[in-house]
């Protein structure tokens, strides 16, 4: 997490305008940066002129555009990994879910996109030495399917606190795409305030699709889809937190052989998302996941497995559902 600003660190800046900033929350010059002007006028009441001029220092500082690519890789070393629960995730996403960028799961339902959250977000907590990403988790729900009881299935069958994992994930629900996308726009102020590391939005797509229907809305809603992933990619940079998205698919209609299903949200979901993992239905509890459309990491298949203890390798050495009175906590690695 950023440092917390004051006043005078933002040369020409009145210290009455910091104090404004402070009272909304926005304490730190990450938050100011990813804040948009608009709604630091609307949190703060400041004129719009002092907003722009606030927003337009601060990201100077937080970004100054053009850096070496000597500086890229010193930012980059900061970039952090979770891991999933199942050591073939973590190898074919080379090593984890990435901090500082957006990670899409994909799939029908039912293929465990839901279920890698909720591992996720038990996993993220813990610190960094244990492969965590050591801070709080934050869930935006639009599907209401994200329930308390297997995070603390997961937590106990894994040999953690589950009151203490629970107290870490916040989660909101979203009843709509509106709705959705204001509390993607409120995630700086709750991010900084939680020191939260893992943000899921579980599922993107669906209320925008529910609710945009028709050619004619199509751009709309793609607009709208777009300014929200890009609003949640800067949340990952500013932050350096990891943005978690599920994606449904829909059929492609001219499709003779191969796969008939392809993600939804086209090209604005294909940019905004640096790693895109595919999920299908495989024998039993398992599934099968595939990176698609990565820059760099190879598109190889694994078999996970579906667990009490949440996902795992298909011998995480856990019982598959049906026997799980005889769940033990398992040792970590
Ligand atoms: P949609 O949200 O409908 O698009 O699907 P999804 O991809 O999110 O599916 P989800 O992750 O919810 O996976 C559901 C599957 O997980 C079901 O087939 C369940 O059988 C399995 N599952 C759910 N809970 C448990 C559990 O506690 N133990 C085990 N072993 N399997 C579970
Ligand atoms: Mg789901």
């Amino acid at each position: 997490m950023g440092e917390v600003v004051e006043a005078g660190s933002l040369e020409g800046i009145a210290s009455t305008t910091m104090k404004k900033l402070h009272k909304a929350g926005l304490v730190t010059l990450e938050s100011i940066a990813v804040t948009p002007p608009r709604e630091i006028v609307e949190l703060t009441g400041m004129g719009a002129d002092t907003a722009m001029k606030v927003s337009a220092l601060a990201r100077l500082k937080v970004d100054p555009g053009f850096v070496s690519a000597t500086e890229m890789l010193e930012m980059r070393s900061h970039m952090r990994r979770c891991r999933t629960g199942s050591n073939e995730l973590d190898r074919i996403l080379g090593g984890g879910v990435e901090t500082g960028v957006i990670t899409e799961l994909i799939g029908e339902f039912g293929s465990g996109k839901t279920q890698i959250c909720y591992t996720l977000s038990v996993l993220a907590q813990m610190p960094v030495e244990e492969g965590g990403l050591g801070g709080r988790v934050c869930v935006i729900d639009t599907e209401s399917t994200f329930l308390p009881e297997r995070i603390v299935q997961i937590a106990e069958a894994r040999g953690y606190d589950s009151r203490e994992v629970l107290s870490n994930i916040l989660i909101a629900r979203a009843y709509n795409s509106e709705h959705q996308i204001i509390l993607i726009k409120n995630l700086p102020q709750v991010c900084q305030e939680h020191d939260v590391k893992l943000v899921i939005v579980d599922s993107m797509i669906g209320h925008f699709r529910g609710e945009y229907i028709g050619r004619g809305t199509l751009a709309e809603r793609q607009q709208k889809l777009g300014n929200a992933l890009g609003n949640l990619l800067r949340v990952a940079e500013a932050f350096n937190l990891a943005v978690v998205l599920t994606n449904q698919v829909q059929a492609k209609p001219d499709t003779a052989y191969g796969d008939p299903n392809k993600p939804a949200g086209g090209h604005v979901m294909a940019h905004a998302c640096t790693h895109r993992m595919y999920l299908r239905r495989g024998r039993a509890n398992t599934r099968l996941a595939q990176i698609i459309d990565s820059p760099y990491l190879p598109e190889v298949k694994v078999r996970i497995a579906i667990t009490p203890a949440g996902i795992t390798d298909e011998d995480g050495g856990l019982p598959a559902m049906g026997d799980e009175d005889e769940v033990k906590p398992r040792d970590e690695e």
